[in-house]
């Protein structure tokens, strides 16, 4: 940054303190939306400032550029639903690894030759090989949770061996460029070596199943903050280099929360479906009998009881209920009866998912409690409301080696006295396996949307 003045540099110093701010902000759903502002600040500063200090070629197609992002990034934005919320955070961070890893291609013609640091093409080279593995492998992601492509595990002979020499051959060809630099042509090279890093990205992400995406994402989310780390120390800009290294740190401790949520390493959500063993289950409905009622009985037995815990879940999402079912919790609350949200860590699609979910319907955070903070009250549960969730309570995580949750810490929603479930039919949970606690005689389902089920049953509590 030796050629940026010093007021343009305490700027980016403001817009750095703007990212660490918002991340504390974000940490609680409480102070989230000023956390998010904060940040949106932040880089609206960073990206304006060097109009005023650069002496920037190409203003118009950069303007244009900006222009045209910024439209796409507030349509996209606006008109997404909550739960396509994962492959929007996808999309957007495929752009900033492919966006960083073009710059890096094209500095690497000027960064070439005899003279330059060594670690300069160090952290050039690594630009373009894992913003390119992030693109790509973001894209797989965002095709797999939109449905343009199988969210199964996409397997093919030989993959492990095709996958190790595309990593030899981007570790070769980078080494090259930095021992080598003028050995070979700098924008050619640079070329090969993002065609390399592409094929690296599909074949990483090609092979995880769709239950686990969203963890991929994250993994790539933190590959995308560390090229553009890498891609600031090459620009010599600080900001790039601050926010890129508070992506990556926070996507990296993201991926540790999210997998050990789902007792999983993340190297056994990577490569699991190449051992053999599918990450995502078979998908079968079966036809064995379950207890259902209307919702004229299941108001009776919440009316009458006198501690409740409400397990919210993807469906929920879906059904976009949250505003009805907190109106039915508010009910029970003024008829002296204890309610409590139980909050699982990968409830729904995206980290955070219910919490954002419940706020947007202004459930009280106090009433939102954790899964470890739960879990031993279960037991003193007289119903437990089970709306839209199924992989989270199910008791198959603790009992069946081998099924895709096994290891995953579950709400124990199966050891309340009585359990209803809504949901709409006996298909299974993300993870495509079926829910024994479903065919439990303490169990009595409700078939229907949930926005609804859950309607008809607050008409029939409010008219005992
Ligand atoms: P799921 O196990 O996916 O179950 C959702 C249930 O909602 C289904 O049984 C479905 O049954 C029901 N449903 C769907 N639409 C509905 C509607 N309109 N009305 C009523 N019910 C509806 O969800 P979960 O329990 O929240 O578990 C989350 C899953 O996602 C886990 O497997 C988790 O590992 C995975 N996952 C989550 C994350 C994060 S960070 N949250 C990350 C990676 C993976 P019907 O179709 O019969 O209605």
């Amino acid at each position: 940054m030796s050629g940026t003045p010093v007021w343009a540099q305490l700027t980016y110093l403001f817009a750095a303190v703007c990212f660490i701010l918002a991340l504390k902000g974000l940490s609680s759903p409480r102070h989230a939306r000023q956390g998010n502002l904060v940040g949106a600040v932040g880089a609206v500063v960073a990206c304006v400032i060097v109009f005023f200090y650069a002496d920037l070629r190409h203003i118009v197609p950069i303007v244009v550029a900006v222009a045209v992002g910024t439209i796409g990034g507030f349509v996209g934005a606006r008109r997404v639903q909550m739960t396509q919320m994962p492959q929007l955070v996808a999309l957007f961070n495929g752009v900033g690894g492919g966006a960083a890893a073009l710059v890096a291609l094209l500095e690497l013609s000027d960064a070439h030759g005899p003279g330059v640091a060594r670690f300069t093409l160090v952290a050039t080279a690594f630009t373009i090989v894992v913003g390119a593995v992030s693109f790509a492998g973001s894209m797989v992601t965002f095709a797999k949770l939109q449905e343009l492509m199988t969210s199964r595990p996409v397997l093919f002979p030989g993959l492990p061996v095709v996958f190790g020499a595309s990593l030899l051959i981007a570790l070769a060809l980078a080494v090259l460029t930095v021992v080598e630099p003028g050995s070979w042509p700098a924008v050619g090279g640079g070329v090969l070596l993002a065609v390399v890093g592409l094929a690296v990205g599909l074949l990483l992400v090609l092979p995880v199943g769709g239950a686990d995406v969203p963890i991929v994402i994250s993994l790539l989310n933190a590959f995308t903050g560390l090229t553009v780390a890498a891609g600031g120390y090459v620009l010599g800009n600080t900001v790039l280099l601050v926010g890129g290294t508070l992506v990556g740190a926070s996507g990296t401790f993201l991926t540790k929360l999210m997998a050990s949520a789902m007792g999983r390493s993340v190297l056994n959500i990577l490569f699991g479906a190449l051992k053999g063993g599918s990450t995502l289950g078979a998908g079968e409905v079966s036809d064995r009998p379950v207890r259902s009622a209307g919702p004229e009985d299941m108001a009776i037995l919440l009316n009458y009881a006198s501690r409740v815990i409400v397990v919210p879940g993807y469906g929920l999402a879906v059904a976009q209920a949250q505003h009805t079912l907190r109106e039915l919790v508010d009910l029970l609350g003024e008829r002296g009866i204890v309610v409590d949200y139980a909050i699982h860590p990968v409830a729904g699609r995206m980290p955070g998912h219910m919490n954002v979910l419940l706020a947007e319907a202004q459930v009280p955070y106090e009433q939102l409690k954790e899964m470890e903070h739960i879990n031993g009250e279960f037991k003193q549960a007289d119903v437990v409301l089970v709306v839209g969730a199924n992989d989270v309570v199910n008791p198959a995580a603790k009992t069946t080696p081998g099924a895709p949750i096994y290891g995953m810490p579950i709400l124990n929603a199966d050891e309340a006295k009585q359990v209803i479930f809504l949901k709409r039919s006996m298909r299974p949970g993300f993870a495509g396996i079926e829910n024994e606690l479903l065919y439990d005689p303490r169990t009595t389902l409700l078939f229907g949307d949930a926005k609804e089920t859950l309607g008809k049953l607050l008409s029939a509590v409010k008219a005992l």
